[in-house]
């Protein structure tokens, strides 16, 4: 599908055959990112992995990404910090921030369209997004200066084995040969913050919703649980999940009926690309409809049923192979968090429902969503545990 709204030329693009040819096949011409008038408040396109264009800044980015922050052997290395991380307490404050930094993101501006109103921020969008982006920033940054004033009170008794994400990015920053400094380690704290908090929460916010909806398929997923671990009376641990395909397959059905980044990030056609037998233009904006594509029946029968078992020994995954389910997007854009997102979700879904069942006060859900940058619940999930 071709819009035209104002200046913008937009594709839509919501087929599983679709992606292919422009994921795949033409992935270097589409791999440009169409940035929002909004994302421009403090200069956050310039620094951001997901705003930037493909070129040096970005290659460097994603080579932090992969070689060492996410890389199998990193996670393993911090898995116990990951587990004690997840008994804490996030901020509640700063996630509604990020919710209102995306909701702001997902709103049409005219300013984006219209290319010549943005001196007069016609939605006062611009202004609202610098207000939450500096509140998040001023948060990283005090965050970033607690971490400092620590390092330097324990620097000589500090073993490496206790070192987190944080410390790496700092020790990379106080490397003379390093490609990024400080400001930049900054804006990748930022990105990091807000790129995999509202996405990994919000995912696992739909699994427990629709995993309370089919009370069958929620003691499924627990005799799975209970047969891998209670036969070794011990706690869940990431190194089990290769052993439990039910759920597995559970979070594959969340992602397929409630991908988070329902659009993807928006690409751009960095030149003029033929595909059967059109012409997308330079420049074009290229969004691509994930919602559409989990409700097609043609490649889901009851696709609007929550039903994790269509994904037991298919061999379907979101590693970016199989077109028709791709939350995490494929190509050289597809998401970085990927390996880190992967396994938090499956850790915390597993330890939500190992020990507990869950009951909804009043016994009736809303299962609504409501979009900004990512698509969330309507009314947030509000259920008491019941120890099993
Ligand atoms: C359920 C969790 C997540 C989902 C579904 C998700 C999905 C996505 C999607 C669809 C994109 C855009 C791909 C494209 O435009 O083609 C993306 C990009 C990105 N994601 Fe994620 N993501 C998740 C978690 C994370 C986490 C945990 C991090 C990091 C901590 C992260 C960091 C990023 C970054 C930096 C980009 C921009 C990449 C680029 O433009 O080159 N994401 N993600």
């Amino acid at each position: 599908m071709s819009l035209k709204l104002g200046t913008t030329t937009t594709i839509v693009v919501s087929s599983r055959e679709i992606v292919k040819e422009f994921f795949s096949k033409h992935d270097v011409s589409f791999s440009g990112r169409s940035v929002p008038y909004v994302a421009t408040a403090h200069d956050h396109y310039k620094h951001a992995m997901g705003w930037s264009q493909v070129g040096d800044h970005w290659r460097m980015l994603r080579k932090i990404y992969k070689e060492h922050l996410f890389a199998a052997r990193q996670l393993d290395a911090s898995h116990l910090l990951r587990k004690k991380k997840y008994d804490s307490q996030s901020s509640q404050d700063f996630m509604d921030l990020v919710w209102l930094l995306f909701e702001n993101a997902g709103r049409p501006n005219l300013a984006d369209f219209f290319p010549v109103l943005r001196p007069l921020d016609p939605h006062g969008l611009l202004r609202k997004a610098k207000l939450y982006t500096g509140k998040l920033l001023a948060i990283v940054e005090e965050y970033i200066s607690k971490r400092l004033q620590e390092r330097t009170a324990t620097s000589s008794s500090d073993a490496s084995s206790s070192k987190d994400l944080m410390d790496l990015l700092l020790d990379m920053s106080q490397n003379e040969k390093s490609s990024i400094n400080l400001v930049g380690i900054r804006y990748l704290v930022f990105d990091l913050f807000i790129a995999g908090t509202e996405t990994t929460s919000s995912t696992l916010e739909w699994a427990m919703a629709e995993l309370i909806n089919n009370p069958e398929k929620m003691s499924k997923a627990r005799s799975e649980l209970e047969e891998v671990i209670r036969k070794e009376d011990r706690t869940f641990e990431e190194s089990d999940i290769a052993r439990l395909p039910y759920l597995q397959a559970v979070v594959k059905e969340t992602l397929r009926l409630h991908p988070p980044v329902t659009f993807l990030l928006p690409h751009k056609a960095t030149t003029n690309v033929e595909v059967q037998g059109y012409i997308v233009p330079k420049d074009a904006q290229i969004l691509c409809n994930l919602w559409a594509m989990g409700q097609d029946s043609n490649v889901w029968p009851n696709a609007q049923r929550f039903e994790p078992e269509r994904f037991l020994d298919v061999g379907i995954d979101y590693k970016g192979h199989d077109f028709e389910l791709i939350p995490f997007g494929t190509g050289r854009r597809m998401c970085p968090g990927l390996p880190l997102a992967d396994r938090m979700l499956h850790l915390m879904l597993g330890s939500l429902i190992y020990k507990f069942d869950w009951k909804i006060k009043g016994g009736m859900m809303d299962m609504s969503d409501k979009f900004g940058m990512t698509l969330q619940k309507n009314l947030p999930l509000m259920a008491i545990p019941v120890k099993v």
